[in-house]
This record gives C-alpha cells, sequence and structure tokens, in this order.
C-alpha cells in the first residue's frame, strides 16, 4: 500500500529556494518500490513576505504547519532585513511553538570528500551534534534600557531549566546506544565562567550518565572542545550541547567533514505530537544565492532525516546512498567540495543514483 506523506515546503530566502527544490525533486524521484507518494504544500513565507506583509510569516502559521507529517525549510536571512527580525519572525518560533527541542546535526568524513584536515579516512570522522534547541542562551528573555541612548543597557539572559537540560542530554545517550559507534557521549559547557546555567547542565549531565553505564563520557569546556574537533575529530560520537555551543561547534563539525554545504539536521519533536523540522545546517548563502552553484546535498541529507524520522528508513538509505554514490564518484561536485557542477547537475546525478 502506498503511504503518503504530507510535506510541508518552506524554501525561505536565497539558496533555500534553489536547495528545497533540489530535494522536492529527489524526493519525487524515489523508487516506486519504497511506496511513497508526497503531497508537498509550498509556502512562500520568508524575506519576501516580509517586505509584502510585514511580517515574516502569516499569525496563524503553526496551525498550517500543524497539520503536515513533517516540514522541510531551506533558510532564512536577507541582506536587506537585519537577522534577529527574520529569524525570530520564523525558525526560531516553530523550533521554540512545535517544542523541536532536538536538534539532531550529524557530521560524516564521506568516501570522495577532502576535509580540511589531512590524514582522516572516510568514516574515520563520524559524529553527531545533538543541540538543545529551545532554550538556553536562545531564550527571548531580555530587553534593552534607555534604548539608543548613550547611558544604553542590553540584557539578555540565557535561560536553562532542569527539565530542558535533562530531556536533551538523555536524548543524547539514547541516540548515542541506538547509533553504531563508538558509544561515546561528550558534554560540552562552559562551567567555569557561566557558574549557574552551565553548572546545572554538568550536574544533570553526571546524573543521568550513571543510567547509562554501557557508555563512555566526557565533559570539556567549549574552548577545549572546539579545538579538539580540530585535534581528534576522529574520537567524538555523539556531542551534546546548548543551543549557542551547538550552534557555533556545528558548523565546525560540517566544515571538518568536507563542507558546509554537506551538513544536514533535524528539528525533532520525539514525542511526536507536533511536526519535526528538517534544514541543512547553512544559511541562505547571500553571496551565492540566485546563481545555481549552491551545494543541494545538505537539504538532500535533510529529507533523508525526514524519511527516517517519518519510519520509511529503507527510502531515507535510498536516498543517502545516492549521495553516497555521487561523492564517490566524484563527477558532480559543486564548488564548496571542489567541483564545478551547479545545483541541478548534482541534483540530477542524485536521482541517476537513485536507480
Ligand atoms: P551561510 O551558511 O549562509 O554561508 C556561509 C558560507 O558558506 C558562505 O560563503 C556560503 O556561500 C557558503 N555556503 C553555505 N551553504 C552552502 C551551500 N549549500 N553550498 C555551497 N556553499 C554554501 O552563513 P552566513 O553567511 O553566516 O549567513 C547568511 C544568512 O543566512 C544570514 O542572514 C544568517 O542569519 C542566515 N542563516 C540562516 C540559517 C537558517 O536559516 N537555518 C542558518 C545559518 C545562517
Ligand atoms: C542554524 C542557524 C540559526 C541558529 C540562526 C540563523 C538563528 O545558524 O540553524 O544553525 O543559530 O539556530
Ligand atoms: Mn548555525
Amino acid at each position: 500500500m502506498v503511504r503518503k506523506l504530507s510535506i510541508a515546503l518552506l524554501p525561505g530566502d536565497g539558496i533555500g529556494q534553489e536547495v528545497v527544490a533540489a530535494a522536492r525533486k529527489v524526493l519525487l524521484a524515489l523508487p516506486g518500490r519504497h511506496e511513497l507518494a508526497f503531497s508537498f504544500e509550498d509556502l512562500d513565507w520568508g524575506s519576501d513576505y516580509y517586505f509584502r506583509h510585514g511580517a515574516m510569516m502569516p499569525i496563524d502559521a503553526l496551525d498550517r504547519l500543524q497539520g503536515h507529517d513533517a516540514i522541510l525549510l531551506g533558510a532564512v536571512g536577507h541582506p536587506d532585513i537585519p537577522d534577529h527580525i527574520t529569524l525570530h519572525g520564523l525558525l526560531l518560533p516553530i523550533r521554540r511553538g512545535f517544542d523541536l527541542y532536538a536538534n539532531v546535526r550529524p557530521a560524516y568524513l564521506y568516501e570522495g570528500v577532502r576535509s580540511p584536515l589531512s590524514g582522516y579516512a572516510p568514516g574515520s570522522i563520524d559524529m553527531v551534534v545533538v543541540r538543545e534547541n529551545t532554550e538556553g542562551e536562545y531564550a527571548p528573555i531580555g530587553g534593552f534600557l534607555y534604548h539608543h541612548l548613550p547611558e544604553e543597557v542590553a540584557i539578555q539572559t540565557s535561560v536553562m531549566t532542569r527539565h530542558g537540560v535533562e530531556r536533551i542530554i538523555r536524548f543524547a545517550f539514547e541516540l548515542a546506544r541506538r547509533r553504531n559507534g563508538k558509544k561515546r557521549v561528550a558534554s560540552i559547557t562552559k562551567s567555569n565562567a557561566q557558574g549557574y546555567t552551565m553548572t546545572l547542565w554538568d550536574r544533570v549531565f553526571r546524573a543521568v550518565a550513571q543510567e547509562y553505564p554501557d557508555m563512555e563520557t566526557e565533559s570539556l569546556l567549549v574552548d577545549a572542545a572546539a579545538m579538539n574537533f580540530v585535534r581528534r575529530p576522529d574520537s567524538f560520537d555523539v556531542v551534546v550541547a546548548s543551543n549557542l555551543f551547538g550552534d557555533i561547534l556545528s558548523d565546525l563539525s560540517a566544515i571538518v567533514t568536507g563542507s558546509i554545504g554537506l551538513a544536514p539536521s533535524a528539528n525533532l519533536d520525539p514525542s511526536r505530537r507536533r511536526p519535526s523540522l528538517f534544514e541543512p545546517v547553512h544559511g541562505s548563502a547571500p553571496d551565492i544565492a540566485g546563481k545555481g552553484l549552491a551545494n543541494p546535498l545538505a537539504t538532500i541529507l535533510s529529507a533523508a532525516q525526514m524519511l527516517e524520522h517519518l519510519e520509511a528508513g529503507e527510502a531515507a538509505q535510498s536516498l543517502e546512498s545516492a549521495v553516497r554514490a555521487v561523492l564517490k564518484e566524484g563527477r558532480a561536485l559543486t564548488a564548496d567540495l571542489g567541483g564545478n557542477s551547479t545545483t541541478s547537475e548534482v541534483t540530477s546525478a542524485v536521482i541517476e543514483k537513485l536507480g
């Protein structure tokens, strides 16, 4: 029986348009044996919508998204609108509004891809950054006093709740247990400087770790973690971090495995009450937007994570294998991977490999 999946497509801004169009094509080309049928709703929310309506998305946006099985998003960000307006108008309210608390960002060194670090064999770097996605440093708690005056004061407060910290750490351990990896969980904080939120995190990490005696653990300060992502990237398996630290470290894990153009992400509601959101780690890349130069593979791999989450695991594997084959062959690669192919050439190459 053919299973119908209803997907909200939210390409957003810049190269988001190009990479989501590519992922859509690839999903539609999945072989019939997977017995999946997609119904897409194309949503034109984003910066152009903002220029027309004065808001990034309609007021009832979350109600409209709620009806879908999942959301595939491109990127948000426009050079003519301050980033805090675009991001707080679209992506961040969806992550929080749907309680998509687990942001899962795998980084894998594929065969055929060159890491800027020398000496790493394909598959030897294989980690997942699990990023807390609903609170922490991204909590919209703060304000200005004497705004724009010489005596101006700005306050932005990081919010960590035991509930929020515990569930993301537990999620990381469960993921490490399921993965075919090193069964190792690294926790990243900065408790030497931030003695409240980050020490709460450390205490919860130690407590939850007790329940997983089969897992190796390490606790690193974020500055040392940044160094070790470069010095010994092959030692990491699952890395769990706060919202901001996870954001920063996942650009680093992306580049040590070749390119941000390859890095996918899942914003999950593990309770499955709400549609989860899948998106590349990268942004709208205004420097290359509209030129057909964007690497679509991060978004295609995000679509594979989406299929995995929707319990279409074989289709997800087909997609990932097709990407793997394109990379290994090395004929259709975008500039970020040292090639000179266009977005649509890479997309066609993936579709060809789907067979
Ligand atoms: P970016 O990820 O958009 O770009 C960083 C660099 O990587 C650029 O040189 C870009 O050309 C390159 N790059 C990114 N994706 C690529 C791809 N698929 N193929 C080839 N090259 C790629 O980050 P930025 O420049 O810091 O931010 C640009 C805008 O995107 C800002 O408005 C920012 O706020 C926004 N942003 C949005 C998201 C999101 O929507 N999730 C994520 C990051 C940044
Ligand atoms: C990401 C992005 C966003 C984040 C920005 C654009 C708000 O950098 O998804 O990695 O920090 O979450
Ligand atoms: Mn980021």
